[in-house]
């Protein structure tokens, strides 16, 4: 795999939550592990007046309590190299001391590849690639670079939610392409930077065993869950306008279903996966409108003791029907598939942090051991089922039926478990950072082009819209925080025979 580049790394949005909880922690992770080129950098830009050193403060305190065994000492090497610019980057004259600062910083430092991360509000998005345009950061004929032979790149990184439904997100694609060249653009989504999340893809093309099986004619269903017990928290502006389907299920869930579901592609290469990524999404039935209850479930948390529910959180608009939990049944238009439910689902204030992919095979034709009783008829109900689990812990388990022991013949529920990640259950790495080196070194297989962004609106639009009313109708308080849901949740999978998978 190629080092990545050095660069000068400008994020934007600088005082945001995400660079305090995911980026830095990420960055500094990877500076420890060796993985930063020596002569990238990074430029905080935000509105704030603050300097260098300030920043850097604010950040060591945020960087500490997130990642496991903090080292002053090696912090001190990357903290010189973390530098911060105040300005209003979504106003064009906010640019000019702004793109000042950038030109200072990469032509001394590195050489002038610069990696642009939109770690802003979404809305934000449109007017700073603008401005990033009108800059003149970004031309279009790269010049030669301080004697280096390979020319300087412009990259940018983006944040999702990409658009809010499928209009904006063409027209946000428009805009970037404007700016950028395609093969610049990097659409995030961190959960494509989870080890496990990339796992599926080893588990199910590095062996032969899963792929005969791996299709309607075996596959009963599948589920797919990121459950979270915590809520909203502090960032009830943002999930306000934005809710669950498009902060979990369009981005997060949608790429975890697309590893799970898409053909193999010929070689472990970018654009073969991206492809088959997009193929697949593509090949989802969007729901019927007329029939929503049938295929989505929403709701929103109640109060519990000491915590008020979300419709009485401070902040959030009066009436609001912005769900906090859904669940959606997947249906595919494609030879593999045809028949078999996908169902997907997201919360907040839910049971456990839970983030995992549920494959139920096929019964066997018949059961022959009906007749020792109600408990072998569930035994082997809960066989033939891989639990892949990618948080809290990562590894995979495979659970059928065996025989119990004893002088009389009964059954009982097996499991081997392997571990996934091969960490011995220790802290996976901030999946940002995988992903912040991808885009350093040009490296495009985990992040979304925009024809699959596009694909992933188009499969969930009926459930944002005007349509999703009725389902939306008394969501306020529906679930009890630490349950798994709204009671229609439940019966979203009751239709059809099936129950969630929340045994552990
Ligand atoms: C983010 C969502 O993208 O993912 C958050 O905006 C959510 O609402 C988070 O909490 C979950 O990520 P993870 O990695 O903790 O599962």
């Amino acid at each position: 795999m190629a080092a990545p580049d050095p660069c000068l790394l400008v994020i934007l949005g600088a005082s945001g939550d995400l660079t305090s909880r995911k980026l830095l922690p990420a960055l500094y992770e990877q500076h420890a592990a060796g993985n930063l080129h020596p002569r990238t950098s990074v430029l905080g830009v935000s509105r704030r007046a603050k300097s260098d050193e300030a920043w850097r403060d604010e950040l060591a305190e945020a960087v500490r309590s997130r990642v496991a065994n903090f080292d002053p000492a090696l912090w001190a090497t990357l903290a010189p190299r973390i530098r911060y610019q105040a300005g209003d980057a979504a106003r064009p004259d906010g640019w000019e001391e702004i793109s000042a600062r950038i030109r200072r910083e990469s032509l001394a430092d590195e050489c002038g590849n610069l990696l642009f991360f939109l770690a802003v509000a979404p809305e934000l998005y449109d007017p700073i690639v603008a401005a990033i345009g009108d800059s003149g950061l970004v031309p279009r004929e790269r010049r030669a670079c301080l004697g280096d032979p390979a020319a300087p790149w412009r990259r940018v990184i983006v944040e999702k939610p990409f658009g809010v439904d499928e209009p904006s997100a063409r027209a946000l694609n428009q805009r970037l392409a404007s700016v950028f060249e395609e093969s610049d653009i990097y659409r995030i989504d961190h959960y494509l930077g989870k080890e496990p999340v990339q796992g599926l893809l080893a588990l199910r093309f590095a062996n032969g065993i899963f792929e005969p099986l791996w299709n309607e004619r075996f596959v009963d269903h599948v589920q797919i869950t990121a459950a979270e017990s915590l809520g909203v928290e502090d960032r009830v502006a943002f999930y306000d306008q934005t809710g669950a389907i498009r902060d979990m299920i369009q981005s997060h869930l949608l790429q975890v279903l697309a590893f799970v579901a898409m053909e193999p592609p010929s070689v472990f290469a970018a654009d073969r996966i991206r492809s088959e990524r997009r193929n697949i999404l593509e090949s989802i039935q969007p729901p019927d409108v007329e029939r929503l209850e049938e295929v989505a479930a929403l709701g929103q948390y109640a109060a519990a003791e000491g915590s008020p529910g979300y419709a009485e959180t401070e902040g959030v608009a009066a009436g609001s029907t912005t769900e906090t939990f859904a669940a959606m049944k997947v249906h595919f238009d494609n030879w593999r598939w045809a028949g078999t439910p996908f169902y997907l689902r997201s919360g907040k204030r839910l049971a456990a942090k839970r983030t995992e992919v549920v494959v139920q095979f096929k019964a066997p034709p018949t059961n022959l051991f009906r007749t020792l009783g109600q408990d072998a008829e569930a035994r082997v109900a809960e066989a033939d089922r891989l639990i892949i689990e990618i948080a809290p812990q990562s590894r995979v388990r495979m659970r059928f039926a065996g025989r119990a022991p004893g002088a009389t013949f009964s059954l009982k529920t097996l499991e081997m478990s392997a571990d996934f990640g091969g960490r011995g259950g220790g802290a996976e790495p901030e999946a940002y950072g995988p992903l912040i080196l991808d885009a350093m070194r040009g490296d495009q297989s985990l992040f979304k082009d925009r024809e699959e962004v596009e694909a992933a609106w188009a499969a969930v639009e009926p459930l944002l819209g005007a349509a999703s009313q009725d389902l939306r109708r008394g969501i306020a308080g529906n679930y009890a925080p630490g349950s798994w849901g709204p009671e229609s949740s439940k019966l979203l999978l009751g239709r059809d025979g099936r129950s969630w998978h929340d045994d552990g």
